[in-house]
């Protein structure tokens, strides 16, 4: 992951639910001035407008035909860019919902749906250029694979299931993550796996503040000073 400092970078972080993503990605761009972009809460915002419409993931006709008129933006809340639909950002309340957490996987193994964030994923680069950040920081799980293969830096972070299941309960949140890892790891198109020359880290065993010293010691490295 060596080479010549840059002033703009990509930093791509995936992993399976409750790695530790978020934590890092949040705190990353604070300390770097990168723009935070969740895909998560992406293919979570489209999870809650499909049950919204009462379109199940089944239902694979009325999903392509509904994805073109989703007319997607970004609205920036502080360093996070988030994702309207129709003009409105839905609610983290209705996007880390009990409903949201059991369906999101299913419609994330769609590849119409996958295609109809790739283009957007892709442009949040474009976002945080026009808005005067020093890079981005994309956590998700092809991002290092699918969305950003050339990203400057790629990272996996890795948890046992215990302590992630431990971690979304502290948080207060019902989620069967073993059973949503399954099927991520499964489906055909972009299933959650590292890319191969991806740093893969365990953070097990680490605490948030020990993860993103791991992670800021190798953006230093690659970000030209201010
Ligand atoms: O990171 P998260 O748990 O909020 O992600 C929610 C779901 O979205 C996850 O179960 C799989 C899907 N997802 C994906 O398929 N690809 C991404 N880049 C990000 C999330």
């Amino acid at each position: 992951m060596s080479g010549p400092t840059k002033d703009f970078v990509i930093v791509a972080i995936d992993g399976g639910a409750a790695s530790g993503k978020s934590t890092s990605a949040r705190a990353l761009s604070e300390r770097f001035h990168l723009l935070h972009v969740d895909t998560g809460s992406f293919y979570r915002g489209i999870t809650a407008e499909f049950l919204r419409r009462g379109v199940a993931a089944t239902d694979t006709d009325t999903v392509r035909g509904s994805l073109a008129s989703l007319a997607l933006a970004t609205r920036l809340e502080g360093r996070s860019a988030r994702m309207e639909i129709g003009g409105r950002v839905v609610p983290d309340a209705e996007i880390r919902s009990r409903e949201v957490n059991d369906r999101v996987s299913h419609f994330a193994a769609l590849p119409d749906v996958r295609n109809a964030l790739l283009a957007y994923q892709r442009g949040q680069a474009g976002v945080a250029r026009r808005h005067g950040f020093k890079g981005v920081v994309m956590e998700g799980r092809d991002i290092g694979s699918v969305i950003f293969p050339d990203a400057d830096l790629r990272f996996f972070l890795q948890a046992d299931p215990v302590e992630r299941a431990r971690r979304r309960a502290s948080e207060g949140q019902q989620d069967s993550i073993v059973e949503r890892d399954r099927l991520d790891s499964s489906r055909k198109t972009a299933p959650l796996a590292c890319p191969p020359g991806a740093v893969s880290i365990d953070t097990t065993h680490l605490t948030p503040v020990e993860v993103v010293a791991q992670l800021a010691e190798a953006i230093a490295a690659r970000l030209s000073p201010a």
